[in-house]
């Protein structure tokens, strides 16, 4: 009797413009090879011209989902279906997810991913966060750490103006969503910033540290981070960063920038596959390709 035999791949991919230096694809290929899964992860550059035709040949091709990368977490979003609630606050999406009746649905995964691995380490409920920069990891994190119970957000960013429209966001759409109590400060960062005393969460969201700028430091005052603090850097390549070295040094708890993008796969590869992935085969797969 001969053996049922599939020789189709599922498929998934990134969508981004330049994409050639996109990780992605070294955490989420071994994952679906632990899993079993014959599905394939391309890393696809895609112009801002061609996204229409990309989503269209991508509903042709009958992709499971995809991710977006810069530049087309907002522009995808009039070519989709419908939004989840936190993609739809943050008015961007960097993970579309295919329905079983075909409709494409978009995600954000960016703020959920830091959700669950500072989950590992605490409950945000009730905390206190000071969260530097305003651009598009910012505003994942300030949503999901408010949907899921933070009650104070001290925004601190470079340019006045995008604080500003974060800070706005944050105190009218995404206070309302959680259902108000909400507080929010902004701070217009000139100069090495104190860490208010009393605050229980520090994340940088912004690019300072990113390789090739790897010396670069986030302007605070060491001094004033304690252990009583988590502190969590979004930079995934390099991992230590100097905030990393420096919050580890006194004591704090922390949280690198490949746990995020490990935990955001995570959560990606649930949305597409149902089935939850094994993170250490994620994170060793980034290990590998960063030589860390
Ligand atoms: N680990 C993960 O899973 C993950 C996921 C998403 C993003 N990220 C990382 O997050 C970082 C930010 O991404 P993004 O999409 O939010 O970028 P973005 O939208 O371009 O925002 C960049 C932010 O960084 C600030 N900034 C940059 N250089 C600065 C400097 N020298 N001094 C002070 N502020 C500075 C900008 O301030 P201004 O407004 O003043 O310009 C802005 O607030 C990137 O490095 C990305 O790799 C990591």
């Amino acid at each position: 009797m001969s053996q049922e035999l599939n020789f189709k791949q599922e498929l998934v991919g990134c969508f981004g413009f330049p994409v050639a230096e996109n990780p992605t694809q070294a955490m989420i290929e071994p994952a679906f090879r632990a899993m079993g899964l014959d599905w394939r992860y391309l890393t696809l550059e895609v112009k801002p011209e061609d996204l229409p035709a990309a989503v269209a040949g991508a509903r042709a091709f009958g992709f499971q989902g995809f991710n977006c990368t810069i530049p087309h977490k907002v522009a995808v979003i009039e070519h989709l279906d419908g939004l989840g609630e936190s993609a739809a606050l943050m008015g961007a999406v960097n993970c579309v997810v295919r329905q079983d009746d075909g409709r494409l649905i978009g995600e954000n995964t960016d703020g959920k991913g830091f959700v669950s691995s500072f989950k590992e380490l605490a409950d945000p409920a009730g905390k206190s966060m000071v969260l530097f920069g305003a651009g598009g990891a910012s505003r994942a994190i300030g949503v999901e750490m408010a949907l899921a119970g933070v009650k104070k957000i001290t925004l601190v960013n470079r340019s006045e103006e995008r604080g500003r429209e974060l800070e706005y966001l944050f105190s009218g759409k995404l206070n309302e969503a959680c259902g108000g109590g909400l507080e929010i400060d902004f701070v217009k960062w000139d100069s090495d910033f104190d860490i208010p005393v009393g605050t229980e969460i520090v994340v940088n969201a912004t690019s300072i540290g990113l390789f090739p700028d790897v010396d670069a430091r986030v302007p605070l005052n060491v001094d004033t981070l304690t252990p009583d603090m988590v502190v969590a850097d979004v930079i995934p390549n390099p991992p230590k960063t100097n905030l990393v070295k420096d919050a580890t040094e006194r004591g704090c708890q922390v949280i690198d920038g490949l746990g995020m993008l490990v935990a955001q796969g995570v959560i990606g590869i649930e949305f597409w596959t149902g089935e939850t992935p094994d993170a250490g085969v994620m994170r060793r797969g980034l290990e590998e390709v960063f030589g860390t």
